[in-house]
C-alpha cells in the first residue's frame, strides 16, 4: 500500500524557535516512517514581507540545517526550497486564473499582514493563500498538518482544487487536515497569551533552537509568572501553565506529573528546572547543528537532491493542468 503524502512548509523568515521546534519539527520525526512527507522552505512566501537577501539566504540555509539536525531524513523526505522548483510559480498563476477576489478578501491572514506591514500591502501578500494552494495540490497531497491559524488556508486550498476538477475533470486530489498527535503549542515567555513566534520583535518572548545555555536560563527566570505561588496549569495561569507545557514537552512527563513534581516548589527553583530541562533537549540538536555546518558540500547536496526529487513530481501536475488549460 503506498503511503500518503503529507505536504509542510515553514518560512525562513527567522531564526526557528522552541514553539516552531515543540509544535512542529520534533513532529514531523515522528511522520517520517509512515508517510511520504515533503518539507518544504517557503522561501518565495518569505519575500511577500521585505527581507534582505544575505539574512533570508542564511536563514534558508539554517533551516535546512536545522531540519537535518533535528532527525528529519533528506533520504525519507523531499526537503527543498520552494524557489528551486519553479511549478510552484507556475501553477500559482493559473489558480490565480480559479480563484475570486471574493475568497481572497475574506482571508483573515492577509487582513492581519497588511495592518502590521501597512507600508508594504503587495499583490504577493494578497495572493499568498493561492501560492499556498498551488504548494499544496502539485504533489497531490493528502493531508496537510495545519494549526488554528492556518485552517482557513486549507479551506480555500480545497475550493480552488474542487472548483478545477468540477471544470476540467478530476485533476487535484482534495487535501485534508492531518489530524494526529500534534505538537506543543508555546507561548511567549513574556506574553503567555499570545504563541511564540519567530518573527516577535521581543526576543524576551521566544526561546530560539540556537540560544546558548545562558541565554536559555535568562530567558526562562525573565519569564512572566502569574499571582499566587502555587505551580499549576490553568487559565488563571498563563505563565505557569505555558512553562509547565514547556517542562513537560521537554522531558516528556505528564502535567500531573509535572505538578506533583513542584508541588510546594518556588517560582525560581521551578524555573531554573524549567531551563535545564530546555537546555538538555536543545543540547544535542544544537551540537549536530554545528556538525552539519561545518559539511557545506553535503549541505548543498542535499539541496539539489530535494529539488529533484520534488521537480520530478510537481511537473508530473503541472503538465496535467496545463494541457486542461489549452497551453
Ligand atoms: P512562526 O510564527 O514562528 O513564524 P510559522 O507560522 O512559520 O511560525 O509556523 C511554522 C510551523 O511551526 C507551523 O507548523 C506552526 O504550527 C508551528 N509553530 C509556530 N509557532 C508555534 C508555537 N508557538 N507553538 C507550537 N507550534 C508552533
Ligand atoms: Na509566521
Amino acid at each position: 500500500e503506498e503511503k500518503k503524502r503529507i505536504f509542510s512548509g515553514m518560512q525562513p523568515s527567522g531564526m526557528i524557535t522552541l514553539g516552531n521546534y515543540l509544535g512542529a519539527l520534533k513532529n514531523w520525526t515522528n511522520l517520517q516512517d509512515d508517510y511520504d512527507c515533503l518539507y518544504c522552505i517557503v522561501d518565495m512566501h518569505a519575500i511577500t514581507v521585505r527581507q534582505d537577501p544575505v539574512k533570508l539566504r542564511k536563514q534558508a540555509r539554517d533551516l535546512l540545517t536545522q531540519y537535518l539536525a533535528v532527525g528529519i531524513d533528506p533520504e525519507k523526505n523531499t526537503i527543498y526550497y520552494q524557489s528551486h522548483v519553479s511549478q510552484h510559480a507556475e501553477l500559482g498563476w493559473i489558480l490565480n486564473c480559479f480563484t475570486y477576489m471574493g475568497e481572497l478578501n475574506r482571508m483573515t491572514q492577509f487582513k492581519d499582514k497588511a495592518a502590521k506591514h501597512s507600508d508594504n500591502i503587495n499583490a504577493g501578500l494578497y495572493t499568498y493563500p493561492v501560492l499556498m494552494a498551488s504548494d499544496i495540490l502539485l504533489y497531490q497531497t493528502d493531508l496537510v498538518p495545519v494549526g488554528e491559524d492556518q485552517r482557513q488556508h486549507l479551506e480555500i486550498t480545497r475550493d480552488i482544487a474542487g472548483r478545477f476538477n468540477g471544470i476540467y475533470g478530476e485533476t487535484f486530489k482534495i487535501p485534508e487536515a492531518y489530524i494526529g498527535k500534534v505538537g506543543a503549542r508555546i507561548m511567549s515567555l513574556q506574553e503567555p497569551t499570545k504563541k511564540m513566534s519567530k518573527s516577535d520583535e521581543n526576543k524576551n518572548n521566544t526561546i530560539l533552537l540556537m540560544d546558548e545555555p545562558a541565554v536559555i536560563m535568562n530567558k526562562v527566570k525573565r519569564a512572566m509568572t502569574d499571582s499566587g505561588s502555587e505551580i499549576r496549569h490553568g487559565e488563571d495561569k498563563p505563565g505557569i501553565t505555558n512553562l509547565l507545557n514547556i517542562y513537560c514537552a521537554c522531558t516528556g512527563k505528564t502535567m500531573e506529573e509535572a505538578e506533583r513534581e513542584f508541588d510546594g516548589a518556588g517560582y525560581g527553583a521551578f524555573k531554573t528546572a524549567v531551563g535545564e530541562a530546555v537546555v538538555a533537549e536543545l543540547e544535542p540538536v544544537q551540537k549536530r547543528v554545528k556538525e552539519l555546518e561545518k559539511n557545506k558540500d553535503y549541505l548543498d547536496e542535499v539541496i539539489k537532491y530535494g529539488a529533484e526529487r520534488a521537480g520530478k513530481l510537481a511537473a508530473r501536475t503541472l503538465t496535467k493542468v496545463q494541457k486542461k488549460v489549452g497551453f
